[in-house]
């Protein structure tokens, strides 16, 4: 299939932007937190934000971790040295937290009804929690949307390497819109109408909420509403409190106003605690994670 460019993405926005007068809409495609990674400027692009990545702090049992961390290195290991075959792979960093997430993700059983297979990834970054997931679901339905260029490139630049079906909307945005089947949908945040409703098993928000403006919180907190079925959940990872929002929404408020329920919160010790950031204390986790269930 044809690869997301720079140009491909930028013609698809402008004609979004005429077609479904997204003028006084434009926050749906800003990350207020950091305009300066706007623009995508080449694949090498992918590793540096595997570099990014060093802070790798967590508390979980090793035996836990290590059997995730290693499948997903084998994956990464193999992606890097198909497309930058001069680089050495030296990120382990990022595959243990890829395996945190996904532990947490699925730390305690849930009865059949509730098992995982649909998910959505928003502003997936370049898409590393698909490593994982589509490793262990054979039947993963997998959304991503992203309204960013230099991410959404890089997205589709991980995606390509993946033996699943890949449904990328900059392709060809009039065939495009999700549905069951197993693979990989790629959409852009304005474009979340193409998803059905009730669809999601589970929400994935990774560093991310904390990041946007607050009309686009708002907005996707309704669309989540939206896609997620009843019983599916968002797990939201971040700094939490311990971070200044680019945005003024009281997230957890508007979770519980549309009927979300706070499932799953541990009383971890985030790296950007106070107490850490002063050496007084040692930080269990890089980003606090949460569990909100639709009930
Ligand atoms: C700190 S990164 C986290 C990436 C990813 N969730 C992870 O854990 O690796 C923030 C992500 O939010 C995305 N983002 C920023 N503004 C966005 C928008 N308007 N729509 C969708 N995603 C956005 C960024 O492009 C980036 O992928």
């Amino acid at each position: 299939m044809e690869t997301v460019t720079k140009e491909i993405f930028q013609d698809i926005c402008t004609k979004d932007v005429e077609k479904l007068s997204l003028q006084d809409r434009k926050w749906l495609m800003e990350w207020e937190c950091a305009p300066e990674y706007h623009s995508f400027q080449g694949y090498e692009g992918i590793l540096e934000w595997f570099q990014w990545q060093r802070v790798d702090k967590n508390f979980l049992p090793q035996e836990m971790v290590e059997p995730l961390a290693q499948l997903s290195q084998k994956r990464n290991t193999e992606i890097v040295s198909r497309a930058f075959p001069d680089t050495e792979y030296t990120f382990a960093h990022v595959d243990h937290y890829n395996a945190s997430d996904f532990i947490f993700q699925n730390f305690y059983p849930l009865p059949e009804r509730m098992r995982v297979r649909k998910v959505l990834d928003f502003g997936a970054g370049y898409g590393r929690q698909l490593n994982l997931w589509s490793q262990k679901v054979s039947d993963l339905n997998y959304v991503a949307v992203e309204g960013i260029e230099r991410s959404y490139c890089l997205q589709n630049f991980y995606y390509s390497h993946f033996e699943l079906p890949l449904n990328e909307y900059m392709i060809a945005p009039d065939d495009f819109y999700v549905t069951e089947a197993h693979g990989v949908f790629h959409l852009p945040t304005w474009r979340t109408d193409l998803i059905p409703d009730n669809h999601f098993d589970l929400i994935l928000c990774v560093q991310v909420l904390l990041e946007i403006n607050t009309d686009l919180v708002s907005h996707m907190i309704q669309e989540f509403d939206r896609v997620i079925r009843p019983g599916g959940a968002i797990y939201i990872r971040d700094h939490a409190h311990h971070w200044d929002a680019c945005n003024d929404v009281d997230i957890p408020a508007e979770l519980l106003s549309r009927g979300f329920q706070l499932e799953f919160s541990p009383p971890y010790r985030d790296t950007r605690d106070p107490q850490v950031q002063s050496g007084k204390q040692e930080a269990d986790l890089h980003g606090l994670p949460r569990i909100w269930r639709k009930l």
